[in-house]
């Protein structure tokens, strides 16, 4: 039989790459739209997603090969900001004061970000796996919660079994991929592939509900293609089976990444059901945030792409709204270079503490137990590198000279020379003049993609 673990890990680089192969995320004329639509409505402060309060309502999407906990944990905290009552900056606030108010966790009172996803598990995998195993795969933090669960598979029972694992894990919620597009889960009738069988997704859903007592959501694409939308229809069976939420991304399975969302997909689910609806397709702004609500009613926002470009936006969205709440006018703070220095030091640090979980095996490994140390050494020391480069990568790109930092640490085989790289890249930025840059994130995850590979 072949491995559960190597198989998941080839179906999230697939999706990885499929992903990240289209070019299409990058619209001026609609985010112009967006821009400027009545901002009448706002994210709203709360939802309940059965008895699980989401405050503020907004989520960071389940993102394969992104969302471990590292990252989760990373953008709880760079979403931290201070409330209404407190000193709320503008963008035309002084840059080092920006930079201090990022880092000085004393001024942040709670996080902007909601709700947080893992990536998503293979069922099959799961109910399959050693215990010591799926510990490992199941790892979070307290400080991360509420977290929902991610799962992907087409067996009702494997799937209600996993479940059932996640609840007893002490996952807050648990939900179900019906949006991934890649070859390889669909092929297995995974992911958007059973968006062409109803039938069968309801089994899941009742397979499912019975199974756990915790709420159970659906995260799901428009249907396969423009001849078979199907959204409207799984979103009434999800609310007649018992499912407590539906979160659509508001593209087909044939768009993969390509042309706009279609946010009034959202508006007509959101007609159909009395469940809670959260929105999710192309926000990359707090103003993008207020326009989907504005535009769908919807419950609460989904945020993927552009949380590794931009860690802040969460805590943007949350100031952006509560400044518009008390002054009328939205404003958020923009980062800084040294905010952005900031940010990817908290993350590498995250990234290396990680790394230290697993320690080195001094000397030759003899022992079978040894031997599966240095692996696992091994191992944590590979992905932190690539999640280093992947983040400097995202991270830097909109600032001057980025690229060249970006061809300098291709080549790093450490993390501490990752770290010096970027370290000088800052130093030497710091001497420059301050000048507006945000990154930009389109060209950036394609990027990615080659290294991800
Ligand atoms: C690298 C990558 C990995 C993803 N992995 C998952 C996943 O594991 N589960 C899932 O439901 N969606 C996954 N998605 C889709 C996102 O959750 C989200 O629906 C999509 O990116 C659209 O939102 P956005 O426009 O805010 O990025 C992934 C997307 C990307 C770019």
């Amino acid at each position: 039989m072949r491995d559960p673990d190597l198989r998941d890990r080839n179906m999230r680089d697939t999706y990885m790459r499929d992903t990240y192969m289209k070019k299409t995320f990058d619209d001026p004329t609609f985010i112009e739209q967006a821009r400027q639509m009545p901002h009448i409505a706002r994210v709203p402060a709360e939802m309940h997603i059965g008895g699980v309060r989401i405050a503020p309502a907004t989520v960071l999407a389940p993102m394969a090969g992104v969302t471990d906990t590292v990252f989760r944990r990373f953008i709880k905290n760079a979403s931290l900001f201070t409330t209404p009552d407190s000193k709320l900056k503008t963008e035309n606030s002084e840059r080092n004061e920006g930079a201090q108010d990022v880092d000085l966790e004393t001024t942040n009172e709670t996080s902007g970000c909601g709700l947080i996803m893992t990536e998503f598990t293979s069922a099959d995998g799961l109910s399959r796996m050693r215990e010591t195993k799926r510990k490992r795969y199941l790892t979070y933090y307290e400080d991360e919660h509420p977290i929902s669960a991610q799962l992907f598979g087409s067996n009702p029972e494997t799937l209600a079994d996993s479940a059932r694992i996640c609840q007893d894990a002490g996952f807050d919620l648990v939900d179900l991929n019906l949006g991934c597009p890649a070859k390889r889960v669909v092929a297995c009738n995974g992911g958007s592939g059973l968006l062409r069988d109803l039938p069968l997704i309801e089994t899941i859903f009742k397979r499912v509900r019975a199974a756990v007592s915790i709420p159970f959501t659906v995260k799901f694409r428009m249907g396969w293609n423009d001849a078979n939308i199907v959204c409207v229809e799984l979103a009434r069976l999800a609310e007649d089976c018992g499912l407590n939420a539906v979160a659509l991304h508001a593209r087909t399975r044939e768009n993969g990444y390509s042309g706009n969302a279609r946010w009034e997909y959202i508006a007509a689910v959101k007609d159909a059901v009395r469940l809670p609806v959260i929105g999710n397709g192309d926000i990359r702004s707090p103003e993008d945030a207020a326009a989907m609500v504005e535009a769908t009613r919807c419950d609460a926002v989904m945020i993927g792409r552009a949380a590794p470009a931009n860690p802040w936006i969460f805590r943007q969205i949350a100031q952006y709204t509560a400044t518009k709440q008390v002054t009328g006018t939205g404003t958020y703070d923009k980062p800084t270079d040294m905010d952005r220095y900031r940010m990817i030091r908290d993350y590498f640090e995250r990234l290396m503490h990680e790394v230290a979980e697993h320690p080195e095996v001094p000397g030759p490994a003899e022992t079978d137990a040894e031997k599966r140390l240095k692996r696992d050494h091994e191992s944590a020391q590979r992905d932190a590198i690539g999640r280093m480069k992947q983040f400097a990568s995202w991270f830097t790109h909109g600032v001057p000279g980025g690229a060249v930092l970006r061809r300098d640490i291709f080549d790093a085989k450490r993390g501490a020379e990752v770290m010096d790289k970027v370290e000088a890249f800052f130093t030497t930025r710091a001497e420059l003049p301050a000048c507006d840059t945000m990154p930009e994130h389109t060209e950036e995850l394609e990027a990615v993609s080659s290294a991800w590979g």
